[in-house]
């Protein structure tokens, strides 16, 4: 049972990896020619991915009913229609990196109410400054995208920091199960943002949304408030971000997610690491140990039931479960 795999990601969980009944074979990015080739002569039938784009030929050139499985949760890259119309099945690996991204979101914004990276590099420099900071208790936290992420971090803010939770989300109300997390739930995202010191992104990104956070919707955000986004880049139209920040609309913002990955400025005379109200790390919410290992352990089970031909137990997108 032999599966091609992106080496960064079987880097990261080698030994639960090889412990599989599981033959993978890495390869390097970008190295979708070779990824190909080896599929076509071999009998490799399903591939494990990371987040990046890979080109339409790409799927194209696999054979029909193989699996795709992303490790990892967000699979806007992933080109649906060709998938659907070549027969690739698409599965991922959801609630495995809840609490990492979780974690990453809540790191990010106390970071940022503390100026953590700018006391630090102060410090670097023999500085000693008295920078008052934000405390979290009893701050609003606006929560764009009410999802496993977005309620995870709705848990750690309201029962570990005594934040108050505001949600925004374009979905209706969500079960009662999850109403002692939030203190008002809109479908308006100019209501839910008025007031809230903080707005986390936990959308998952699809054309609809592309750009959603622009300079009008940075504008109806409070001056004192941040702007925190480890969901994905293309949610935030940066060099709105550049010009809001410069303009000090927001109080500042953290990425760890961006237009162009790694970073490229959109604009070279926007670039987001020239700005000092900036926090920027390098998409790795969900790169923790435990993470790695859920993911890790929740591919080979999609991929052990895929060769297995058990096609109902294998978690598939939600546009593929039809
Ligand atoms: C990470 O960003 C993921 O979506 O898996």
């Amino acid at each position: 049972m032999k599966v091609i795999i992106q080496k960064d990601i079987y880097d990261r969980s080698k030994d639960i990896f090889d412990e599989s009944n599981l033959e993978m074979t890495p390869f390097p990015l970008p190295a979708e020619k070779e990824m190909i080739q080896f599929h076509q002569q071999s009998d490799a039938a399903c591939f494990i991915l990371g987040a990046e784009a890979y080109s339409d030929d790409f799927f194209y050139g696999i054979r029909s009913n193989s699996l795709i499985i992303r490790y990892g949760v967000g699979y806007d890259k992933i080109p649906i229609d060709i998938c659907k119309e070549r027969r690739l099945l698409v599965a991922y690996t959801p609630n495995t990196l809840d609490q990492s991204v979780g974690e990453h979101t809540i790191a990010l914004m106390l970071s940022l109410a503390r100026s953590i990276p700018s006391i630090h590099l102060s410090m670097k420099r023999c500085e000693w400054h008295h920078t008052q900071g934000v405390e979290l208790k009893g701050k609003t936290l606006c929560i764009a995208g009410f999802g496993n992420i977005g309620r995870r971090v709705a848990r750690i803010a309201k029962y570990g920091l005594e934040m108050n939770i505001r949600v925004f989300d374009v979905f209706p109300e969500p079960n009662r199960k999850y109403w002692d997390l939030f203190e008002s739930y809109s479908r308006d995202f100019p209501r839910a943002v008025r007031g809230a010191d903080f707005v986390s992104l936990h959308m998952s990104a699809n054309k609809e949304n592309e750009g959603f956070i622009d300079y009008n919707r940075i504008k109806l955000m409070e001056k004192r408030a941040f702007l925190i986004n480890t969901s994905r880049g293309s949610l935030v139209k940066e060099t709105h971000l550049y010009d809001a920040l410069k303009e000090k609309l927001i109080a500042g913002a953290a990425l760890d997610v961006y237009n162009t990955e790694p970073y490229i400025p959109v604009d070279r005379n926007k670039d987001l690491r020239e700005l000092n109200s900036i926090l920027l790390t390098s998409h790795i919410s969900s790169n923790t140990d435990n993470a790695n290992s859920n993911m890790a352990r929740d591919s080979i089970r999609n991929a052990m039931d895929f060769y297995h031909g058990n096609l109902e137990k294998i978690s598939l997108i939600p546009e593929m479960r039809s």
